[in-house]
């Protein structure tokens, strides 16, 4: 049975470790999450974006494969499928869809109307077991080749939104999207901390690829205990892929058989989670 992400990362916060989320794009990309997390007894997340779900056809499609693959697969640790970045219409969406977790991203709107939705959301997605995430003050991220830089959030906004009964926070604290420039400036410790002390609820930090370790580690003593991680996937399933054509091995024997074509990209994916499994000190934590 998939779980909401309430219990997991209020254990993670009480303990001074972080949960895994990884977003997914296609049944590899999921059987490759639900593997790894149960190699190493972790709780884990698996997120999609409302792009992600557009592509695999819809939010139930998303909802029973990682339901169904962790029935068949035997999968023993609590996972998640939530949505992430939702829109007010997407979030309803997946509440009926079978999602066991939702984020409703509201941070482009108005505060008022951020706070209305997201009321909104958590009453009916709580009515139904469903744990919610929010945002406010936006987080940065690479768009068109324009990389924006990472906002800080408004400490008192983050005050207004948990106190709608969220189960965690998304606050922008210099932390972006994608691959960091190289002359990003870090994660503001100072924020972080000051928005922790006002809120006392486990915080989200976007952007995980690239954060170095003692930044992470860092965070996490600071109160975030879950940490969404997108774009490193995709670099190591597209570097093992093309390590694999470039090394012409797609034409020996039936090398193009997409279950050897995929495999290499997967078995990368797979080495990714574990690595940020090692650095967010989850591991065993199912135990
Ligand atoms: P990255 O793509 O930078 O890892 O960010 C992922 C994320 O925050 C998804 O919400």
């Amino acid at each position: 049975m998939l779980v909401n992400a309430k219990e997991m990362l209020d254990k993670a916060y009480e303990n001074g470790y972080a949960i895994g989320h990884f977003n997914t794009n296609n049944l590899e990309w999921t059987k490759a999450i639900l593997e790894a997390a149960e190699e190493k007894q972790t709780a884990v997340i698996i997120a999609a974006s409302e792009g992600a779900n557009k592509y695999m056809g819809g939010y139930k499609v998303v909802a029973d494969l990682v339901r169904d693959l962790h029935d068949s697969l035997d999968i023993t640790v609590p996972v998640a499928i939530h949505l992430d970045h939702g829109t007010y219409e997407g979030a309803k969406a997946c509440i009926e869809a079978g999602y066991t977790s939702v984020m409703f991203d509201g941070s482009s709107l108005p505060l008022e109307e951020n706070l209305e939705k997201t009321k909104e959301i958590v009453e009916l997605a709580h009515a139904k077991g469903i744990s919610v995430e929010a945002e406010v003050g936006g987080i940065g991220g690479s768009e068109d080749g324009v990389t924006s830089a990472g906002e800080l959030a408004d400490v008192e906004e983050c005050k207004q939104l948990a106190n709608l009964g969220i189960d965690f926070l998304a606050a922008g604290i210099g932390n972006i999207h994608g691959v960091y420039p190289d002359d990003w400036q870090g994660l503001s410790f100072d924020r972080l901390e000051e928005i922790s002390d006002a809120v006392n609820m486990p915080i989200v930090l976007h952007g995980g690829t690239g954060i170095p370790e003692d930044q992470i580690k860092k965070a996490i003593s600071s109160g975030v205990s879950k940490i969404n991680v997108n774009t490193e996937c995709q670099l190591a399933f597209a570097k093992a892929t093309r390590e694999y054509v470039e090394a012409g091995k797609d034409k020996e024997g039936k090398g193009f058989d997409p279950r050897k074509l995929l495999a290499p990209g997967t078995e990368a994916i797979k080495e990714t989670i574990f690595e940020k499994i090692e650095m967010f000190g989850c591991e065993r934590s199912a135990n």
